[in-house]
Parts: C-alpha cells; sequence; structure tokens
C-alpha cells in the first residue's frame, strides 16, 4: 500500500497539535473557553510536552476569540517581555478593530497616550503604537489601553503568556510581575492566561504571599490524556490509513509502551504510520526501542546532571514505581537512607524526573529515560 509520510508527520505532529491531529481534552477545552468568555484569568501548569500550547491554541480555534500567544522561553530581560507586548497589542488592535480608516481614526482616541498612529500596509490601514516609558510603565498603558478599547468596542480578547516562568527568572522580574498584576486586576476584557512548564517556579510566582502575582489566577493542572480516551482515537485513524482489521493489542501497546505522554504517543505512531501494514505488538515494541536508542544523546546528558543517589533511586521507579518511598523496604533495595531518599526525591520531582500518578506511586515522568534506564544501559553507563 502507498503511504504518505506526509500524512502521518500531519496526524501525530511533533510541534503543536491542531484540528484533527488534535486528540480530545474535550473537559480542558471547555473548561479553558468558559475562562476566556468569563474573564477568569489561569494558569495552565504541566511537564513539558504535555501539550500545554496546543491546548491553547486550539482553544482559541473553538472559542473564534481574538486571542494572541506570546511565547517568553526567549526572555532574557525585562525589554523582551516589553516589545513582545507591544506587537501583541498592535495585532490585536488590528484583529478587533473596525476596518474603516473613519472607526480606526475613532479607537485610536481611546489609546491616545500611546501615541497611536495610521499606517498604510498591503492589508490595508493599520494601526501602530511607539512609546517611550519603562518597560513596565509601557507594559501597564499598553494592557490598559487594549482592554479600554476592547471594552469600547465590546469585543473580549485573550493574552497567553507561554513559558511564563521565565519571566520570574529575569534581573527586575518583581516591578514586572508587579505591572503586569496592575493590569490583569483591572481587566475587564482581556482574559491573561499564564502557562508554564516549571511548576516549581510558578508555584513560587502565584502562590509566595511576597511576589506580585499572589493568588491573581485560577490553576489549571493538565494531566495525560487518558488511555480510554487515546484507544478509540487510535483504533480509528489505524483502520482509516491501513484499511485493515486492526491489531487492538499493538495499540494498547503504543499506549503502555508511551505511558500516553502525548509527546512521545505522537514520536512513536509517526514512525509506525509510515509502514504499508498495520502494526503488530512485536513491531511497536521494535520501533520504540530503536527510537530511544537514538535519543541516548540527551538522556546521558540529563542523568549525568544527577547525583548518584538520586540516579540510583529513579532507576529503581523506573524497574518498579512505588507508594510508599519511604518504606525500609525501599531504602533496603536502593542501599539508601530515608532521609536521603526524602531529599532526592524531593529534588527529581521538582525537576521532573519523577511524578506521583493518579494511582499514588512514584513514577518517572519521562518514558523515554524510563525505557532507556530498563535497558540495563543503566549500569554500562555508570560504569563508564
Ligand atoms: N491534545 C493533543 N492531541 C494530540 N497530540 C498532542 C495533544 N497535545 C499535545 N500533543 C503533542 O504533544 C507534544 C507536545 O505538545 P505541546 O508543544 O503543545 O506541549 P507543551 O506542554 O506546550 O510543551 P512545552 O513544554 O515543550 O512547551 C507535541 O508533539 C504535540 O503534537
Ligand atoms: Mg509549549
Amino acid at each position: 500500500m502507498q503511504i504518505s509520510h506526509s500524512e502521518a508527520v500531519r496526524l501525530f505532529p511533533q510541534g503543536h497539535a491542531l484540528g484533527d491531529a488534535f486528540c480530545n481534552r474535550e473537559n480542558e477545552r471547555e473548561r479553558l473557553k468558559n475562562c476566556f468568555l468569563h474573564n477568569e484569568h489561569t494558569v495552565i501548569v504541566a511537564p513539558r510536552r504535555y501539550g500545554k500550547s496546543s491546548l491553547i491554541r486550539q482553544t482559541l480555534i473553538d472559542a473564534k476569540i481574538p486571542g494572541k500567544r506570546i511565547d517568553l522561553l526567549p526572555a532574557t530581560n525585562v525589554l523582551f517581555i516589553n516589545k513582545a507586548i507591544k506587537l501583541c497589542f498592535s495585532e490585536l488592535i488590528n484583529q478587533i478593530s473596525p476596518k474603516t480608516k473613519n472607526a480606526k481614526e475613532k479607537l485610536i482616541e481611546f489609546v491616545k497616550k500611546l501615541h497611536p498612529k495610521l499606517s498604510l500596509s498591503f492589508f490595508g490601514q493599520k494601526v501602530e503604537i511607539s512609546t517611550s516609558q519603562s518597560p513596565e510603565e509601557s507594559v501597564i498603558d499598553l494592557l490598559a489601553g487594549l482592554d479600554t478599547a476592547a471594552k469600547k468596542l465590546s469585543k473580549r480578547v485573550v493574552i497567553c503568556l507561554d513559558e511564563f516562568q521565565q519571566a520570574g527568572l529575569l534581573k527586575d522580574h518583581h516591578s514586572m510581575e508587579a505591572a503586569i498584576r496592575h493590569a490583569v486586576e483591572r481587566s475587564t476584557n482581556i482574559t491573561y492566561i499564564f502557562s508554564g512548564s516549571s511548576r516549581h517556579l510558578l508555584n513560587q510566582m502565584f502562590r509566595t504571599k511576597s511576589r506580585p502575582l499572589y493568588h491573581l489566577c485560577e490553576l489549571m493542572e493538565l494531566e495525560r490524556i487518558k488511555p480510554e480516551i487515546y484507544f478509540p482515537i487510535l483504533s480509528e485513524r489505524a483502520e482509516k490509513q491501513w484499511k485493515e482489521k486492526v491489531n487492538s493489542d499493538a495499540i494498547q501497546e503504543i499506549l503502555n509502551i508511551t505511558r500516553c505522554h502525548p509527546y512521545y504517543v505522537n514520536a512513536l505512531c509517526r514512525q509506525l504510520w509510515k509502514m504499508p501494514h498495520s502494526p503488530k505488538i512485536h513491531v511497536v515494541q521494535k520501533v520504540w526501542f530503536d527510537y530511544i536508542e537514538t535519543q541516548t544523546n540527551w538522556i546521558t546528558d540529563d542523568l549525568g546532571k544527577l547525583k548518584p543517589n538520586q540516579r540510583n533511586i529513579l532507576a529503581a521507579l523506573a524497574y518498579q514505581p512505588i507508594e510508599e518511598p519511604y518504606s525500609n523496604s525501599f531504602s533496603e533495595r536502593v542501599k539508601i537512607g530515608a532521609s536521603s531518599i526524602h531529599k532526592s526525591l524531593d529534588i527529581l520531582i521538582e525537576n521532573d524526573f519523577v511524578y506521583r500518578d493518579n494511582d499514588k506511586k512514584y513514577k518517572v515522568l519521562d518514558p523515554a529515560i524510563e525505557t532507556w534506564l530498563n535497558q540495563i544501559k543503566y549500569f554500562d553507563f555508570i560504569e563508564d
């Protein structure tokens, strides 16, 4: 059978999943859409590659609300945030503003403080702004100006500050966080969504009393997509792809072996869906192990940053997840005292190497690291 590789890449993207590549998350989409509509500012927290950005983008499409996602990962100073918000302002104001020059000129009245001007572009009249204040003052005025304009036009808009933990790491972060709080508290027509993968840093930003953003938002913790939700979606995609009866044990194996981690489900399926026939269990396993082999460099790099005790605990959890890591039996198994287990496990959890699943067991978070550790390679690695 002639199989299109680009279809496999489209259905199981490495980047953001949107449209028919986006699997379900109906409850989360509904909840987020309601936040967008009702001005409920929200922090979305989940480990890396769980699907935060895809969820935000897909919900913006679903809700048909003008919105802009700002990626703060590359932010190295507060000027970056200021520049990104300025761009966001121009884009959103152009999205919500009426089309005629006359109406645009009226709108400009509401945001006069920002020295707006109309310029002619290929797409027609565009509002541009220039500010000459400090980055923090400028952020306050831009966001207040956008909110006023949205209110006058009876429009709602959404601003998503993705990888927001970066803002908390900047020099002068306190005054920028205070500026953002000022804007968020006063906003009536802009909903703010903050998201990021460092639960630890985001907790510090939003849950520490001395920080400006304390108790400003609702919290939404994103979990993995459940196997009972993934299973019918993958089965349907497989039947459509190979037009033959699909081995349901193989589909189940995809979900077992990747632990339903969306990034790895996509990585594995992207390979499987390029094959001429629907996979059997042993093919799923072979493709997965081959894939893990190709990931060795970053895995050894990541494990190399851990202390021996932390690595031993991680390897033990990869071999067998456990509910009682402070018990004598686990302590004997890893040959580490209970108080050292405590300290090491805290660090492993803080850095997203380990998580506590809904079944209360402590598990290795990344299925690629888990598989790698279980393939004896761990012992080769520590002997090097
Ligand atoms: N609902 C979904 N359905 C299908 N695939 C998804 C879904 N959500 C995410 N993915 C896939 O998971 C991977 C990670 O998605 P995404 O980039 O949205 O996550 P993220 O949490 O924003 O990651 P990062 O922490 O790196 O910013 C991508 O391969 C994406 O295609
Ligand atoms: Mg992201």
